[in-house]
């Protein structure tokens, strides 16, 4: 099934060229690929840290158990980014559970997990391209509340996942393999829920994109990360009468 095409523009900033994609769910036949262009993706990245690696094995065992990986393909059908979606019910890995979700909503909780785009066919806005359809292929059947995590050193991806409408719920270590968690790495963690309208907001702070701190401070305040500036690359974090979940 096809769910977009279009065209797009490889190399953009150096021997620029136009190319048709197509935008399409992968079968497991494709899941090798998948993974070695996210090996390919984590190799060209400065910070690693901003991307924590899915193994071939833990997204087969998913895609088994119903998580999807929409695919962008390109003229010669050669698989140049990916998101990958689950769907983790009531398992413990349920991001509901670190931002306070009731019990009865964690059946309708789509995890966006990873997203990666070939580096020769950035700038193209496929990371909301691709969210935008896994938004409309799971709000049919019934999902809606989305689920991610973002490094806060990943400035590219925080800002289209907030752009897109998914809000700072809490700031912590994730992927850990202690007990405590203790060893992970830093992630934002972000939702929407696509059934509740915002509250109304009763005070405002703007924090710099880096204080980590300070947005610790706020959250546990009871703020909410509700946007951020690509310029001065600042964050609104807003206090609602209650909060939105
Ligand atoms: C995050 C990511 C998916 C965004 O890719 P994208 O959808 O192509 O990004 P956009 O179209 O929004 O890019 C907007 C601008 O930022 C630039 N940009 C995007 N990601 C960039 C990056 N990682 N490094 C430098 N510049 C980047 C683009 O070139 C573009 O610049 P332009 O407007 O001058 O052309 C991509 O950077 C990526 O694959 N990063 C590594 C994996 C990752 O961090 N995934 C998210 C966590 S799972």
């Amino acid at each position: 099934m096809v769910l977009g095409k279009g065209n797009l523009l490889k190399n953009k900033h150096t021997n620029m060229e136009i190319e048709e994609y197509k935008m399409k769910l992968l079968g497991k036949d494709r899941l090798r690929e998948v993974i070695d262009l996210q090996q390919h993706v984590y190799d060209n990245l400065p910070n690693k840290d901003v991307l924590y690696m899915d193994s071939y094995e833990d997204m087969l065992s998913d895609m088994e158990e119903g998580a999807k990986v929409i695919g962008v393909l390109n003229s010669r059908n050669r698989i140049i980014a990916y998101r990958y979606i689950a769907f983790p019910g009531r398992d413990k890995r349920n991001m509901g559970y670190d931002i306070g979700l009731s019990p009865d909503e964690l059946n309708k909780v789509v995890h966006l997990e990873t997203t990666v785009v070939d580096p020769k066919y950035r700038g193209n806005d496929l990371q909301s391209l691709t969210l935008g359809a896994a938004k409309k292929m799971v709000t049919q059947q019934g999902y809606n509340h989305f689920l991610c995590t973002v490094s806060p050193y990943n400035f590219f991806s925080l800002y289209n996942i907030m752009k897109n409408g998914l809000k700072i719920k809490a700031l912590k270590r994730k992927y850990g393999s202690s007990e405590d968690g203790d060893d992970g790495l830093w992630r934002f963690i972000l939702h929407s829920d696509m059934q509740k309208n915002i509250l109304n907001p009763v005070d405002l702070v703007i924090s710099k994109w880096a204080n980590l701190e300070m947005q610790r401070d706020l959250i546990e305040q009871g703020y909410i990360g509700y946007e951020i500036h690509k310029d001065s690359q600042q964050l609104n974090y807003i206090k609602f009468e209650e909060a939105n979940f």
